[in-house]
C-alpha cells in the first residue's frame, strides 16, 4: 500500500495528538507532535532565563537555537515522549509554564524556520501523521490528506481540565479556559504561517464526538485516499 502523509491542524486542546497518535498506531505510521517541539523550545527559554515579564531575549534564543536538540523517544509502552538532548521533558513542556508562553515562542521566525526544517527532514520518507497549526499549510502542503480540526473553545478547555486531573496535576477550569482563548488569537493572529485552514483540508468539529467516532471517521478518511 502507498505510504502517504497526514496533516492534522486545528485549534489548540481540542483532541488533535490523541487522534493523530491513534491514527497512526493502527496504521503503522510515525507520529509527530510538532506542538511538543516548540514547547520544548519554550522549556528551554524557562530553564536558561530568558523570559522577561511579557517578552523573551530574542539575542539569547537565537544564540541558543543551535545548542537545542529536541528529539523524540518511544518510552516502554511505545509511546512517543520529547527530548531535549538526553533528557526527557515531556511531562515538564505540558504543564501551564510552558503552555502560557509557548505561542509566543512560535510566532518567532528563526523558531519556526528551525522547527519547520527539522518537521520536513522527519517527514521526507512519507508515512507521518504530525499534528500542529501550520503542518497542512506550511510544513507538508503537498500532504495527500488534511485535517483541520476544532470544538468549541469551553469543550476544549473541559477537555484539557479533564486530562491534568486525570494526571493529578493542579488546574483551574477558568485559567484553561483563558489559555485556550489567548493562544487560539495568538496563533491566528501572528504573522508567520498563522493558524488557518488549507483550502484542501477536510474540516472536523469534534465538539459532540466520542474518540471511538472520531477514529472511525478519520479511518475513513485514510482509506479513501490510499484506496483512490
Ligand atoms: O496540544 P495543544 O493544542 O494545546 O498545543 P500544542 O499542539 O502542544 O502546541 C502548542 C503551541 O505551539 C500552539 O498553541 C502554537 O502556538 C504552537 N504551535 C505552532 O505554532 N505550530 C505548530 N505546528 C504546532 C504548535
Amino acid at each position: 500500500m502507498k505510504k502517504i502523509t497526514i496533516a492534522i491542524d486545528g485549534h489548540s486542546s481540542c483532541g488533535k495528538s490523541t487522534m493523530a497518535k491513534d491514527l497512526a498506531r493502527e496504521i503503522g505510521y510515525i507520529y509527530i507532535d510538532s506542538g511538543a517541539m516548540y514547547r520544548a523550545v519554550t522549556y528551554y527559554c524557562l530553564q536558561h532565563d530568558f523570559f522577561t515579564e511579557n517578552s523573551v531575549n530574542m539575542e539569547e534564543l537565537q544564540a541558543a537555537m543551535k545548542d537545542i536538540h529536541i528529539n523524540f523517544r518511544l518510552n516502554g509502552e511505545g509511546r512517543p515522549e520529547t527530548y531535549l538532548g538526553d533528557t526527557c521533558i515531556e511531562k515538564e513542556i505540558r504543564g501551564m509554564a510552558v503552555s502560557s508562553r509557548v505561542s509566543l515562542i512560535a510566532t518567532i521566525g528563526f523558531v519556526r524556520e528551525a522547527m519547520v526544517a527539522l518537521q520536513q527532514e522527519m517527514g521526507k520518507e512519507k508515512g507521518i501523521v504530525m499534528d500542529g497549526r501550520d503542518i497542512g499549510t506550511t510544513v507538508f502542503p503537498d500532504a495527500e490528506l488534511k485535517i483541520f480540526v476544532t470544538a468549541s473553545a469551553e469543550v476544549r478547555a473541559q477537555r484539557r481540565y479533564d486530562e491534568l486531573k486525570a494526571k493529578g496535576e493542579e488546574a483551574s477550569y477558568e485559567s484553561i479556559l483563558e489559555n485556550v482563548k489567548e493562544r487560539d488569537r495568538i496563533d491566528s493572529g501572528r504573522t508567520i504561517s498563522p493558524l488557518r485552514k488549507a483550502d484542501d483540508a477536510i474540516l472536523l468539529d469534534n465538539s459532540g464526538m466520542t474518540i471511538p467516532e472520531q477514529k472511525a471517521w478519520l479511518m475513513e478518511r485514510f482509506n479513501e485516499v490510499v484506496n483512490k
